[in-house]
């Protein structure tokens, strides 16, 4: 069953439009990203779904229930904001204790509450600090707390992490998702981080101009991506879109860009050629033979593997990733092969919908693993 539902929601202000007839499905208890570059319309859509902010059309259900017009108090959700705000005066303990407070919990009821959520987040020995007592990661932790010392129906969390570094945000990941899992709430998580989103979600929702891109979970997004856009946002490096030209001669399909040309396996019926827009992601040329001659133009050492751009002598250029180890120089000429096979497929202009399938063969071997979950993923509305 549908736990939070936006059916053909949408926010203007004026002109301004920050959500547009936005429908969305989500779960009881499952893990939602939203997902995409700054002023796509994530922290209005949580807003509305929060009571913070009303739609101008459209309608909002939790649990069912259609909240357009309840308080936030009467949602039975909590959030936890991008700045997590602690009152400055407050320990860490009335922090956390405060909504129960306000709710009008008992005195006697609220420290068996909070002590519980203190020893879930590790701020057992930090109850009697005062915020600014308190490193970065320790405050965000005490945000959380607040949120979850209520156990609503549904968290909504916008880019709670923001303000730690790589390494805390790595371990408040894994502590979320340990969360998440310890309390089967649902969860809607705002992020322009896509790590964030593909380590953590069950499904991410990809927004650009307040228009939902895409709703799946994470590998198919990353190995079917819906359109353009989304193949240019997630993954890096980023997807290469080569700008070209498709043709079919005898029942082949063929693309061709200035240096480049490709012959790819069979497209749907009725695919139209002409101008046509063609992902490769990284992982998928191959460097050292191949059809395809060009020239390294910089290659970038990352520890664990080496990215690679080269230059085709049309002047394209692709980014590649390999092995570390493979001595490449700026300025030698090498041949490459991009794997055909693994190609995505993008009609040109603003739509930049995918036209072909997604690949299956090998190099799959491990995506089609996920395929039982994307198949039952695909039924829902979304
Ligand atoms: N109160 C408002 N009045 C007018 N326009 C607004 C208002 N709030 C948001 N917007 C606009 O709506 C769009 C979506 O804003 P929103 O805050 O949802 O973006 P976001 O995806 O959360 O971005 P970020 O990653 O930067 O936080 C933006 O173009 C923004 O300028
Ligand atoms: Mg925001």
């Amino acid at each position: 069953m549908a736990d939070v539902e936006f059916r053909k929601v949408r926010k203007a202000w004026g002109k301004v439009v920050g959500v547009a007839d936005l429908d969305l499905s989500i779960r009881a208890g499952e893990f939602v990203s939203l997902l995409g570059p700054s002023g796509c319309g994530k922290t209005t859509t949580l807003r509305m779904l929060a009571g913070l902010e009303f739609p101008t059309s459209g309608e909002i259900r939790i649990g069912g229930r259609t909240v357009n017009d309840l308080a936030p108090g009467q949602r039975d959700i909590a959030m936890v904001f991008q700045s997590y705000a602690l009152y400055p005066h407050m320990t860490v303990e009335e922090n956390i204790a405060y909504p129960l407070k306000k709710r009008g919990v008992p005195r006697g009821e609220r420290g068996p509450m909070v002590a519980r959520v203190a020893e879930m987040l590790q701020l057992g020995p930090l109850l009697g600090r005062k915020p600014r007592e308190l490193s970065g990661g320790q405050q965000q932790r005490v945000a959380l707390g607040r949120a979850l010392v209520r156990d609503p129906k549904v968290f909504l969390l916008d880019e709670p992490l923001s303000n730690l570094d790589a390494k805390l945000r790595g371990h408040m990941r894994a502590e979320l998702v340990e969360l998440h899992r310890r309390l089967g709430r649902t969860m809607v998580y705002v992020t322009h981080d896509q790590l964030e989103a593909m380590t953590m979600s069950d499904r991410i929702a990809i927004l650009e101009g307040g228009v939902l891109q895409q709703f799946a979970p994470p590998q198919e997004v990353y190995r079917e991506p819906a359109n353009r856009f989304v193949a240019g946002f997630i993954g890096t490096p980023s997807m290469n879109l080569i700008d070209g030209q498709l043709a079919q001669t005898g029942g082949r399909w063929r693309f061709e860009a200035p240096g480049l040309a490709l012959e790819l396996p069979a497209l749907p019926p009725g695919t139209p050629g002409g101008e046509a827009c063609l992902g490769l992601r990284p992982e998928h040329i191959a460097f050292g033979s191949g059809p395809l001659e060009a020239r390294v133009a910089l290659v970038e050492e990352t520890g664990h593997e080496t990215i690679v751009v080269v230059e085709l002598p049309g002047g394209l250029r692709l980014t590649g990733r390999t092995a570390p180890g493979m001595a490449l120089r700026p300025g030698e000429a090498l041949r490459i092969a991009p794997d055909a096979a693994q190609a995505h497929l993008f009609a040109a202009g603003p739509s930049g919908r995918r036209l072909n399938a997604p690949a299956a063969g090998p190099g799959r071997a491990a995506a089609s693993v996920s395929v039982p979950a994307s198949a039952a993923h695909a039924g829902e509305p979304s």
